[in-house]
């Protein structure tokens, strides 16, 4: 390899949290901060990718040289992620997408009446099962997956049920991941798992996409 592997190659990446709003003032989020998908724009922009960043609301500044789509809710995710991710090379869900939105946002502020409140959610479609199925599908579809316990099961179970070639697992909850500038992944395919120890997002986002590039290059 050159030390750009991916050059000319288009990477679409989605990143952190969806706003699902209840209210023209109230939404229900995550704390996902949108650091380890910006950190693996920038590292698939300096090995040469045509970056696409596909990003919830965070306070990040865009890593040069790469194009960002801003959205807030997950169908305003799923909308731009489709788009952007129809015949490209490699995808990577990196976002932490909102599993369910309430079933309708309220055209006026919801006042504070009752003693108890009920909201019915409904369930989210699932971005990176739906760009996994395109009939141009992204030659490497990548997940990421946010578990609090059994990380690996969890992990590998997704990466079968969503149809992926990869999927990086991480730990969450108790301080991890979320939010943090370090993290700690696995990476797992249908035959093969690899440990990557504990280091800065933007070490592991360079790490993951030298394994991603060297996939490609076997897939071609
Ligand atoms: O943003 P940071 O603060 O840096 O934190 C990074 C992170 C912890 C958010 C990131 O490393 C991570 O794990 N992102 C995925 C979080 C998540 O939603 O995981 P999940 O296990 O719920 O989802 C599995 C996969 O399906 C993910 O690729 C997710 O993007 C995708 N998904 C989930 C639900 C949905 N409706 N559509 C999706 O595409």
């Amino acid at each position: 390899f050159g030390p750009q592997p991916l050059l000319g190659r288009q990477v679409v990446i989605t990143a952190g949290p969806t706003r699902e709003p209840l209210d023209p003032v109230r939404y229900l989020s995550n704390h996902s901060s949108g650091k380890m998908g910006f950190a693996l724009a920038e590292a698939a922009k300096a090995l040469g990718a045509e970056v696409t960043l596909v990003s919830g609301p965070v306070s990040l500044a865009t890593p040069a040289g790469v194009s960002r789509l801003d959205v807030e809710s997950a169908l305003q995710m799923r909308d731009a992620a489709l788009g952007a991710a129809a015949g490209c090379d490699i995808f990577i869900g990196c976002a932490a997408v909102a599993d369910y939105r309430p079933a309708s946002s309220q055209p006026q502020k919801i006042k504070k009446s009752q003693d108890k409140l009920t909201v019915e959610m409904v369930k989210n479609p699932d971005i990176i099962s739906e760009v996994a199925a395109l009939a141009a599908r992204p030659r490497l579809v990548v997940g990421f997956a946010a578990e609090t316990q059994d990380v690996e099961h969890y992990a590998r179970d997704k990466l079968q049920r969503k149809g992926l070639d990869l999927i990086a697992a991480n730990a969450v909850g108790d301080g991890l991941a979320f939010g943090q500038d370090d993290n700690q992944l696995t990476l797992i395919t249908p035959d093969r798992q690899l440990p990557l120890p504990r280091a800065s997002k933007r070490d592991l986002a360079r790490q993951l996409m030298a394994e991603l590039a060297t996939l490609l290059s076997e897939k071609a």
